[in-house]
C-alpha cells in the first residue's frame, strides 16, 4: 500500500509477540511498548536532514554531520499513544510533545475529542503521531485532521498494529501522511477490535480492566 511502511525488524517482531500475549502483565507490557516505540523511531526518522559542521576530535579538526535542526513534535493520541512517547524521547530528547485526547464511542466506534494541547510552533515541526492501534482508523484520521487544522504540514503516523480497514481509511483521508506500523493484522471483529491484535491497548497499558 502506498505510504505504508511495515517495520519488520526481528527485534521488533519478537517484542511485539510478547506484547500480544494475553499473559503479559501491565509492567512488562508498558516496558515492551516503550522499547518497540524506540526501535521504530529509529526507522521513522531515517529521512531526517543532516548538515555538516566542523568539530575538533582529540586528534584533529574534521567535518562531521549533525541533524539539520528541523524540530520534531511527538503527538500521542490519549490514552494509549502515551505509552510510546518515552521510548521516542530517548532518541529525540529535544522533541516537544503535544497531546490529543480521543476516545472511541463503544456504540458508534466513532472518535470523540476531549483534549488538545499542542506546541505553538506546530507548523514548523515534523510531527509524529503515536497510537499503538490503528483499527477503523477513525481516531488517527481525526487526530491528523485536527493537527492540519492547527497548522501542521508534515505529519507521520506511527502505530504498532494496524488493521487493513484502518490503513485503507487513513491513506484515503490523508494521502500525504506516511504510516509506519510493526504489523498488519487480519481484520476487525464485530466490536471493532483488531484480530488477532493485542486487546485493548489503553487498558493493558494502564491496568484499567
Ligand atoms: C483505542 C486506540 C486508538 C483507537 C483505535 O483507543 O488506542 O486510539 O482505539 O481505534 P480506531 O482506529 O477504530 O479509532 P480508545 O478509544 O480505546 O481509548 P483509550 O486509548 O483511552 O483506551
Ligand atoms: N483499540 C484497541 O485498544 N484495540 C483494538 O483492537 C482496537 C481499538
Amino acid at each position: 500500500m502506498r505510504n505504508v511502511t511495515l517495520i519488520d525488524h526481528p527485534l521488533i517482531q519478537h517484542k511485539l509477540s510478547l506484547i500480544r500475549d494475553k499473559d503479559t502483565g501491565a509492567k512488562d507490557f508498558r516496558e515492551l511498548v516503550e522499547e518497540v516505540a524506540m526501535l521504530m523511531c529509529y526507522e521513522v526518522t531515517r529521512g531526517m536532514q543532516l548538515e555538516q559542521i566542523e568539530i575538533e576530535t582529540p586528534i584533529c579538526k574534521t567535518k562531521a554531520k549533525v541533524l539539520a535542526g528541523k524540530k520534531v513534535g511527538i503527538v500521542p493520541i490519549l490514552r494509549a499513544g502515551l505509552g510510546m512517547v518515552d521510548g521516542m524521547l530517548k532518541l529525540i530528547p529535544a522533541a516537544k510533545v503535544g497531546h490529543i485526547g480521543l476516545y472511541r464511542d463503544p456504540e458508534t466506534l466513532k472518535p470523540v475529542e476531549y483534549y488538545c494541547k499542542l506546541p505553538p510552533d506546530i507548523g514548523e515541526r515534523d510531527i509524529i503521531v503515536t497510537d499503538p492501534m490503528l483499527a477503523t482508523g477513525g481516531s488517527s484520521s481525526d487526530a491528523i485532521t485536527l493537527l492540519k487544522r492547527k497548522g501542521a504540514k508534515n505529519i507521520k503516523l506511527m502505530c504498532l498494529i494496524a488493521a487493513p480497514e484502518g490503513l485503507k481509511y487513513v491513506t484515503e483521508q490523508h494521502p500525504d501522511v506516511e504510516i509506519f506500523t510493526a504489523a498488519i493484522d487480519e481484520r476487525l471483529n464485530d466490536h471493532g477490535y483488531i484480530v488477532p491484535g493485542l486487546g485493548d491497548a489503553g487498558d493493558r497499558l494502564f491496568g484499567t480492566k
